[in-house]
């Protein structure tokens, strides 16, 4: 368990997709949709969803998020022959508004929150302001991560240093004194370069 107090940090900023909130949730409704390839189709959506996301990165073509979500299922469902109508893809979509947390990180962040001094939390990611606030107000998560920051205002995906910097200006905290966590190899190789203390939730 991180002990902020200990590690002299006075925030911890949170990635979303895949640290906090399990994108792999969508495989049930997946599999109602499309019987044996819900697994298949789920994993392709987010490695999908991340390539694009760097492709645009490096093109200098931000669209937001949930333009680059819809890109990317779209691709999943042509690539595994899937029929997906109009309605079905909006339907999915959605899905990244109520997508379940892991239960550690529930468990860690109830733990943070007893802490005195209380650390600040925030949540720093790709997703669009409004699908993050979605789904951090589906999980009753909004009282305590606060801000939630997303690369919008940037208009870049991680891992991106404008995108980490962010973090230090909206927090007024410098970046040593951030402990970013995420599950995500490659944004943990971002925030390291940055200059964050980086806890990789692997
Ligand atoms: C995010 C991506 C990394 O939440 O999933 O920023």
């Amino acid at each position: 368990m991180i002990d902020p107090s200990r590690a002299e940090l006075d925030a911890l900023v949170f990635d979303a997709y895949g640290t906090l909130f399990d994108v792999h949730s969508v495989v049930t409704q997946c599999e109602e949709l499309f019987p044996g390839k819900g697994q298949a189709l789920s994993q392709l959506w987010r490695s999908k969803q991340l390539e694009y996301s760097w492709l645009r990165s490096l093109m200098g073509r931000y669209v937001d998020f949930n333009h680059v979500t819809a890109d990317a299922l779209k691709h999943a469902c042509e690539v595994l022959g899937l029929s997906c109508t109009d309605e079905t893809l909006k339907l999915l979509n959605r899905s990244y508004r109520t997508l379940r947390p892991f239960d550690d990180a529930v468990f860690a962040l109830g733990a943070l929150e007893r802490m005195r001094p209380r650390p600040r939390l925030a949540i720093l990611s790709n997703g669009a302001p409004e699908m993050l606030n979605a789904v951090v107000k589906h999980n009753q998560m909004d009282k305590l991560l606060d801000p939630v920051l997303s690369v919008d205002t940037v208009g870049i995906f991680k891992p991106d240093p404008r995108v980490y910097q962010l973090a230090v200006d909206q927090l007024n905290v410098m970046a040593g004194r951030i402990g970013f966590v995420s599950s995500n190899g490659w944004d943990a190789a971002g925030a390291t370069a940055f200059g964050f203390t980086v806890f990789w939730v692997n």
